[in-house]
């Protein structure tokens, strides 16, 4: 059975040492199959064979993705729409062993995910391909086995060569994680439990479990439900009557502590099977009580309190680190959004990794999790509409039975702009889809990103199987909903497509200018940057500014929420420029993971936390007039001060988002004030910069896990002798490392910069730059250095610890 990470693996040893481990334990075992492979950039047919000769091939651990370690060029086949970064067809290898006392036992190999066409071959045997880069997958490897002192082989072939076949980046190779499932012959079934929660209220919550097993009369289930600190809350033990059994029961949580994304309360379901009084499987997994409802007028309710859905929505690279899954990379992208006060992420436009799921569970997102970027129909030449006939009903369930567990899943969204929209197919292939869902989950809404807003014209919601409309843009039909749509709910599925670049700023700011040109106030022509300005004022001319989507996002209780593209800038797809750019502009957040001037707004607007944030940078020319901005909230009022003047006191009025301010530069210190109730609440100052000086090196994480995978995020600062930071630094930053640990990874956050995400320097990008640290398998100090040409250098010291 599948395991999700959130599952105590009980013991994590590879290889040779993989004998030991599996022979302690009479019950199932699912752990890490990541270590120690090889990996061949090429294709070679006889590489499937166990007796091939793989000695030259690099050695390496998974997650990996080797597109990441390539050279951006316009000549790659992937085209500027993924990064420009190479592909092609990689192998794997893993030699491994397995003790005499595994015989007998079911053994599998589940794939969280490889991008994509994959070939599995286990001692020779062919076991399988999967086209989708995105579903999770495995192999019952027990009949081609080999025991004690006789290896196996495990090869896998990935082919991401049929290019192109993405319009974002997708990475190549087995970038998610990879496990060994060792089971007896009475198990729980592959994703065959479901956990739902049909009854809540103050002094109770019933727990549906549905349980699917192959087991033989006289075995006993039991189960026992666990609050957080691991106090048995409830628990049941039910007699198997029969073979191939599947069991359906309630069981009772008093005074039941609810889920939600500002508190993430979990519980523990485990279910054992017990075979003569021994435990001979388990399977354990986190469960969140929730109750959740969409109402055409009311819009969005979770347990019971209207709430707006405030999303955000996400492609999977993790910036210098490609697709390659790190949970460190994932929780400091998710932090940085919670921290925003966003409450939820659309997986755009695929089923995500496992641990991103158990991740939102347990920071509170609630997900968005959706199955396709295309049907039938395609959107690049190789896409996946080459394998839709054979594996859309397949790849779709998989996705369903994986997630379905999860509390933070809310919507299951069949597809992002269907082209089956503006024709009948639409409606069948709709239908078909919502049914695969509906016959395994009938918990949550179905949804699918629309682009057609004209309902007449939009064959997919009329298919009628969608529970949610879901609206791609076009804010300016969303008052009517009602009209156009009666009694249909709405939710804004993705949003904005707003255009910045961090640090960069062009002045006047009193336009709002669309993408591309023709389209109502013509986009700058470009600039030689390849940037674009960061005041909140240009759009592609499909979406929208980020304050324009929320006003009216707020405006209206029936309006959901929204999901705005993106939280997070990402590889490919950067409208509007040409090659070199190569990463997109639309996010709140860039690559590097340096928040843009409007994530501030978003955190004036939803959290609960004063906020004042003042733009742009204060190195001018003296006499330019330059427009002010400034987000404020829990205040009544700020006042600007130029030099100690002041420039006068501003209000939002009405819907307002921020106020702002044109004044003549002079040099020194713009200076602003909030205040509530004539109290400053918060004070915030930018001083015009001198020349670079200096680094500051500072790390979101001085403490790892010396696992071989943390990570340890480091921001490089340029500053001025002031300590002022140089909104124009380029320098090139040089770094090192003493102890045991590796760079896997730099960048700073340009979406057009050619520099390689691998490698030991980078260039500052508005006098910023980040370093990526990822820990050894030793615990000890790690000492970062940087230095620079005329700059004094900086050093932090990190810890790993086991
Ligand atoms: C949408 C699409 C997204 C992305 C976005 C860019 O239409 O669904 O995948 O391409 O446009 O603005």
């Amino acid at each position: 059975m599948w395991q999700s990470g959130n599952i105590k693996r009980f013991c994590i040893c590879m290889g040779f040492m993989l004998g030991f481990c599996l022979a302690a334990s009479a019950q199932r075992k699912t752990e890490s199959f990541d270590n120690g492979w090889k990996f061949m950039l090429g294709d070679d047919s006889l590489a499937r064979y166990a007796k091939y000769d793989d000695t030259k091939w690099r050695t390496l651990d998974l997650p990996h993705d080797w597109s990441i370690d390539g050279n951006f060029s316009d000549k790659n086949p992937t085209t500027q729409a993924e990064g420009g970064l190479p592909a092609g067809v990689g192998w794997y290898r893993k030699i491994f062993l397995l003790p005499v006392s595994s015989k007998g036992k079911l053994i599998s190999v589940d794939f969280d995910g490889v991008y994509h066409n994959s070939k599995v071959f286990i001692n020779g045997h062919y076991l399988g391909k999967r086209p989708n880069g995105y579903v999770s997958f495995s192999y019952t490897i027990t009949p081609y086995l080999n025991f004690g002192n006789q290896k196996n082989v495990i090869s896998v072939k990935v082919d991401n060569s049929d290019q192109p076949n993405s319009r974002w980046y997708s990475g190549s190779g087995i970038y998610r994680n990879v496990w060994l499932t060792t089971e007896n012959r009475t198990h729980f079934t592959q994703w065959g439990t479901f956990i739902t929660t049909p009854k809540i209220d103050v002094s109770s919550a019933t727990i549906h479990i549905n349980t699917k097993m192959i087991a033989g009369n006289g075995d006993l289930l039991k189960i026992t439900i666990y609050d957080e600190i691991g106090k048995i809350v409830a628990e049941k033990i039910i007699p198997v009557t029969k073979v191939d059994d599947s069991i359906a029961t309630d069981i009772i949580i008093k005074n039941p502590k609810l889920w939600s994304p500002e508190h993430p309360y979990l519980y523990r379901t485990s279910l054992r099977l017990l075979s003569e009084n021994a435990a001979v499987d388990n399977y354990t997994v986190n469960t969140g009580i929730r109750s959740f409802v969409f109402d055409s007028k009311e819009g969005f309710s979770l347990n019971g309190i209207h709430m707006k859905i405030k999303g955000v929505c996400m492609h999977h690279d993790l910036g210098a680190l490609g697709a390659a899954v790190n949970v460190s990379a994932i929780e400091r992208q998710l932090k940085l959004l919670k921290d925003m006060g966003c409450n939820a992420i659309r997986t755009s436009h695929n089923p995500p990794a496992p641990e991103f799921l158990d991740l939102c569970d347990k920071m509170g997102f609630l997900v968005m999790d959706e199955a396709f970027d295309m049907w039938a129909k395609k959107k690049s030449k190789h896409d996946y509409h080459e394998d839709w006939a054979k594996w859309h009903e397949q790849d779709l369930k998989d996705q369903i039975f994986r997630d379905r567990n999860h509390p933070s899943v809310f919507i299951w969204s069949i597809g992002n702009e269907i082209r089956e929209q503006f024709d009948s197919t639409g409606i069948s292939i709709a239908r078909e889809l919502a049914k695969i869902v509906k016959d395994i989950d009938n918990t949550r809404p179905v949804t699918s990103a629309l682009s057609e807003s004209d309902p007449k014209k939009n064959f997919i919601y009329q298919s009628g199987a969608l529970d949610l409309v879901g609206l791609n843009y076009h804010t300016e039909v969303y008052s009517d909903f009602l009209k156009n749509y009666p009694n249909q709910k709405f939710i804004a599925t993705e949003t904005t497509s707003a255009l910045e670049t961090r640090g960069f700023y062009d002045t006047p700011t009193d336009t709002t200018r669309h993408w591309p040109q023709g389209s109502k106030i013509p986009f700058t022509q470009g600039n030689k940057q390849f940037a674009v300005t960061a005041y909140d004022n240009v759009a592609a001319y499909w979406g929208a500014t980020h304050e324009a989507t929320w006003k009216i996002i707020k405006k209206y209780d029936f309006l959901s929420g929204l999901f705005v593209w993106t939280g997070f800038d990402y590889i490919g797809e950067p409208t509007p420029y040409p090659w070199p750019a190569r990463s997109s502009y639309f996010g709140i957040i860039d690559i590097a993971g340096f928040p843009k001037d409007v994530y501030y707004m978003y955190q004036s607007e939803w959290t609960n936390k004063p906020v004042l944030h003042l733009l742009p940078h204060w190195n001018w020319n003296a006499g330019q007039t330059i427009d002010v901005w400034a987000y404020y909230s829990q205040a009544d009022e700020v006042e600007l001060y130029l030099n100690g003047k002041s420039l006068g006191i501003k209000r939002k009025q009405g819907d307002d988002l921020h106020v702002s301010w044109p004044i003549r530069f002079e040099s020194g210190i713009l200076k602003i004030v909030s205040r509530k109730n004539g109290r400053i609440v918060l004070t915030k100052e930018i001083h015009t910069a001198g020349a670079p000086a200096k680094i500051i090196l500072s790390a979101d994480k001085r403490i790892l896990q010396a696992n071989g995978k943390d990570l340890s995020f480091i921001k490089v600062s340029v500053l001025d002798k002031d300590g002022n930071i140089v909104p124009d630094a380029e320098n090139l930053i040089k770094f090192s490392i003493e102890g045991h640990a590796s760079i896997a990874g730099v960048d700073n956050g340009s979406q057009s910069s050619m520099e390689r995400f691998k490698a030991d320097h980078r260039k500052a990008f508005h006098g910023l730059c980040l370093l990526i640290v990822q820990s050894g398998k030793r615990k000890g100090n790690i000492i970062v250095n940087s230095q620079s040409v005329g700059l004094a250098g900086n050093s932090i010291t990190l810890s790993a610890i086991n």
